[in-house]
């Protein structure tokens, strides 16, 4: 019979660590700080699957500035949430409610005629002045206005800006492959940059710059100019570890606890499609998780969970709801807390070595990580 003051067992849960985001924002903005940059700390895609609203409190509580999202919905939810620092969204387009961005206080990233022009309109319906932040192409070629519509884009602005409609507040861009220190398109994009806000300050503007991420803010401290944009980086995940220790602490962990023990014969199969095969009599412990929520079934005979001190292999195919771990002699109990992925410090695989494995990179690891039938437990012991 299982006692009545044990710890509540996880199913599947994300121990969300609002310390470290806090430790991760504190070396961030001191980086920034030596430069004489702000942090704008990236919360889109719901803080990167850790909960947008409390990473932004920790962050602001921290040292970052600014927030930056991608969609207008997201900006808004921030506001709703009584969030009233500076906040850029950069990715919206027609129909989105540019109006509610702009009573929201909601600085809005426009590259092209067409999107300035929605601003404008919203400015001139709601009676606000709309702050923007021009972003220029400097070569990833997503977003951003491309060179040739830049000088048009940065006139039309400079007369909205006379007219009283929008301020423009910065010139922004967004790098490639800043994660690849030294490779060519850096110096590239640097230099496009620097010739945009020189156009942009022909034109009459007195625009801020900014064109950071997490990786351009470790490794290039001369690319910080007026403010950094780390995401990345504020979850506790090296964008650059080839690059040295930069004292950053995962704050997802992944966690789930054991729901039935058993021990099975040598030559006994386990999970769909029998395909593995116990080569000794040994003990299993089944922990109800599987890839309904986030563990890749293509993870299936490739990966270990910590359990009992230990890593132990997951054995057999990763189910929807359920998968085995082999414990051979091991005695494991009901309840026993399983780490499928944390920061590594007990001995726990980490989201970059699933990454890893799965040839991806840890950023879609830890987004993807928020589904329904996952909780999310947010700890926010203050250890600064
Ligand atoms: C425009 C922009 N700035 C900054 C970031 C943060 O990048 P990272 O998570 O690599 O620090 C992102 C994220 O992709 C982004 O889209």
């Amino acid at each position: 019979m299982s006692g009545m003051n044990e710890p509540p067992a996880y199913r599947a849960d994300l121990r969300i660590d609002l310390a470290a985001i806090r430790h991760n924002v504190a070396v961030l903005s001191g980086h920034a700080n030596e430069s004489g940059a702000r942090t704008m700390v990236v919360v889109k895609s719901d803080g990167y699957g850790h909960g947008a609203s409390a990473v932004a409190e920790a962050a602001l509580r921290s040292g970052a500035d600014w927030l930056g999202v991608a969609s207008i919905p997201e900006a808004l939810g921030l506001r709703e949430r009584g969030i009233s620092a500076p906040l850029l969204c950069w990715l919206y387009q027609r129909g989105d409610d540019v109006a509610g961005a702009v009573r929201a206080g909601v600085d809005l990233s426009v590259s092209s005629e067409a999107r300035l022009h929605d601003v404008v309109t919203a400015a001139e319906s709601t009676g606000h002045t709309a702050r923007i932040h021009l972003k220029i192409d400097t070569g990833l070629h997503r977003n951003g206005a491309p060179a040739e519509s830049w000088e048009r884009l940065v006139a039309l602005a400079a007369k909205a800006e006379a007219e009283g409609t929008v301020e423009v507040f910065a010139v922004w861009s967004h790098l490639a492959c800043a994660d690849e220190p030294g490779h060519p398109s850096i110096d590239t994009q640097a230099e496009r940059f620097r010739l945009a806000h020189e156009q942009a300050l022909a034109a009459g503007l007195r625009p801020l710059r900014h064109l950071a991420n997490s990786a351009a803010l470790l490794t290039r401290p001369d690319l910080r100019f007026d403010m950094v944009r780390p995401g990345i980086a504020v979850y506790g995940l090296d964008p650059v570890p080839q690059e040295g220790d930069h004292g950053l602490r995962p704050a997802m962990t992944f966690r789930s606890s054991v729901a039935l023990t058993k021990r099975i014969a040598a030559g006994e199969s386990v999970s769909y499609g029998h395909n593995w095969t116990a080569p000794t009599d040994t003990n299993l412990a089944l922990v109800p998780v599987g890839y309904a929520d986030g563990v890749p079934r293509s993870l299936s005979d490739r990966f270990s969970v910590l359990l009992g001190g230990e890593r132990r292999p997951v054995v057999g195919r990763v189910c929807m709801d359920q998968i085995v771990v082999r414990c051979d002699d091991d005695q494991v109990a009901e309840g026993d807390e399983v780490l499928l992925f944390g920061p590594g410090d007990r001995g726990e695989p980490t989201a970059a070595e699933w990454a890893d494995e799965l040839g991806t990179i840890h950023y879609e690891i830890v987004t993807g990580m928020y589904r329904p039938r996952v909780t999310r437990t947010v700890v926010a012991e203050d250890t600064l």
